[in-house]
């Protein structure tokens, strides 16, 4: 592989960024990138295309014959960096789109993400829903959002509106919001399901007690929506911490003038007043 290659280089970058933030202990998160036709062609040379194809576990028909570069199960972010052809993998998804082939990668054997149910799934809710334009799926677990989940109502609308007072980017950042997947067993289709339904509204889904999902047009904008969200849970857990107690925040006729000014739209299930 030419790790030169743009997206590889992208992909690889991320998963060290990820690692440096302290959201990847062990082999916790993973990472998947849906592959433009043009970078196809560049790395058709490196790729086995012999491999025996084997079940997704959910159906994505709409990803029918797509390739994806994907971290492996089990596998350390921290190591990808390292030795990116152990730890990764290019696949490509069949005419059905129910089973997927190892291409590339994974050169000591494994298998893709566990989270490959949930990773497919929201890559095509998002191929629909962005026309085309989203392509990275980005799973970690940042400590300040999961120790949010013990502490809030487990409710999307009330994360979204105290992530979004705890930095005045926050609502330019994510206007939709921020979804929110009550504890589930993951890997598997039916948090898959769960989070994809989610997808179709919210470009980042929290899944309690265990981390967050978020979705972007490309490596930077799905990582810097991590890093926002989660910077923004950090500064709560202070608050939170400090008793709670706020003596003045962004107020809903704030964020109403915000998003005049910076032109987004805010909807105003948001901005209720408490
Ligand atoms: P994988 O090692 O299978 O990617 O699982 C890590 C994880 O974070 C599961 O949610
Ligand atoms: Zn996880």
């Amino acid at each position: 592989m030419d790790y030169n290659i743009k997206f590889v280089k992208d992909f690889i970058q991320l998963a060290a960024n990820g690692y440096e933030q302290n959201w990847h202990e062990r082999n916790g998160g993973n990472l998947s990138y849906r592959l433009k036709e043009e970078e196809v062609e560049d790395i058709t040379q490196y790729c086995n295309f012999n491999s025996d194809y084997q079940s997704i576990g959910t159906s994505v028909p709409k990803l029918a014959g797509e390739y994806f570069m994907v971290t492996g199960s089990g596998k350390f972010f921290k190591n990808v960096v390292l030795d990116p052809e152990d730890n990764t993998c290019i696949i490509q998804i069949d005419d059905k789109g129910e089973n997927y082939r190892i291409l590339w990668g994974l050169k000591n054997g494994g298998r893709p993400t566990s989270e490959l149910p949930t990773h497919l799934m929201n890559h095509e809710i998002k191929k629909i829903t962005t026309d085309n334009k989203h392509r990275v799926i980005y799973h970690c677990h940042p400590t300040n959002i999961i120790a949010l989940t013990f502490v809030l109502p487990l409710d999307y609308k009330i994360f979204t509106r105290e992530l979004w007072e705890m930095a005045t980017e926050c609502p330019v950042v994510f206007p939709s919001g921020v979804g929110i997947v009550d504890w589930m067993v993951p890997g598997g289709r039916d948090i898959a399901v769960a989070t994809s339904k989610l997808m179709d509204k919210f470009d980042a889904v929290i899944w309690a007690h265990h981390g967050l999902f978020c979705s972007g047009e490309d490596f930077n904008i799905a990582f810097g929506l991590a890093h926002t969200i989660e910077k923004s849970a950090e500064i709560l857990l202070k608050v939170l911490s400090m008793g709670g107690n706020k003596l003045q925040t962004i107020t809903p006729q704030n964020f109403r003038d915000l998003a005049v000014d910076f032109k987004v739209s805010l909807p105003e299930e948001f901005l209720f007043e408490k």
